[in-house]
């Protein structure tokens, strides 16, 4: 009997290479990730994954290597999570998204979308973050913060250097001179090394359009002076936040 001839395309031999290489990956990655995992390396944004960083409820982060040997850092909103619906009143309120309507999958891909146009924010007022360099749907690939392979620490488990205060405070203050809240900053959203500190995960962050956003920048005052008050540094969070505020310019 004569062979049947598949008329399906085959895949090209690019797409056999990205194949085999997401084998492993493939348990841990849903479709649609894969899939987009497999646009950000055509387009030569990196060239292979390496291992996971970090795991949590809503997102995994990577280190991945650009084509010059760059180390990256990959951050995956995980698409099958329902974390997000709880956290639907920072993208609702928000005035860049009042229009947004969407299956929870979009709502997914909002949030990536939205941490990535806060790095931009951030880059471009001088704020000491991740610096971003693409987006594809659910998935940020920005700066990796770390060093041969390594990642830095989070403030919380190193604790703060001098001049770390000083530093987070000025970033609140351009920050929302630029616009925008980070609304959950905390020592466990906050990477050290000898330099100044960088402040990470911007999902959540809000404009200041946002009917919340002064409520959730006295938030962040207060648990990053709580946690300063910890080591014997005491400020005055009212002096802080007019100053933040720039109230005597009003
Ligand atoms: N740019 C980066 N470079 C190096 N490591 C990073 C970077 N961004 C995040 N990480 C690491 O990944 C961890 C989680 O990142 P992030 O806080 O952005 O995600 P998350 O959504 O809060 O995740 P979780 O659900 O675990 O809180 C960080 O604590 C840090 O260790
Ligand atoms: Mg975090």
């Amino acid at each position: 009997m004569a062979r049947k001839v598949s008329t399906k395309k085959r895949p090209s031999r690019d797409k056999i290479v990205l194949n085999e290489r997401f084998k492993i990956e493939s348990e841990v990655f849903d479709k649609p990730t894969l899939l987009s995992l497999m646009r950000i390396m055509q387009k030569g944004v990196i060239n292979r994954m390496e291992y996971p960083i970090s795991t949590g409820k809503e997102a995994n982060v990577f280190l991945a290597t650009t084509s010059s040997e760059q180390s990256v850092a990959v951050k995956i909103y995980k698409i099958e999570t329902t974390h997000f619906l709880r956290r639907k009143e920072y993208l609702e309120g928000d005035p860049r998204y009042k229009k947004f309507r969407g299956r929870e999958r979009d709502f997914v891909f909002a949030f990536a979308q939205k941490e990535f146009k806060n790095l931009q924010i951030c880059e471009r007022a001088g704020v000491h973050a991740p610096r971003p360099l693409f987006l594809e749907k659910n998935i940020v690939v920005m700066e990796f913060l770390g060093r041969e392979g390594r990642a830095y620490p989070v403030m919380s488990t190193v604790g703060p250097a001098e001049g770390d205060l000083e530093s987070i405070l000025e970033d609140m203050r351009k920050l929302y001179r630029a616009g925008l809240v980070h609304a959950d900053l905390s020592e466990y959203n906050i990477m050290v090394w000898e330099g100044p500190p960088y402040i990470i995960d911007w999902g959540q962050a809000v404009a200041l359009g946002h009917k919340r956003s002064e409520e959730y920048l006295e938030r962040d005052v207060y648990n990053i002076l709580k946690y300063f008050a910890f080591f014997g540094l005491n400020r005055d969070p009212k002096a802080i936040l007019a100053w933040i505020r720039d109230d005597a310019l009003k």
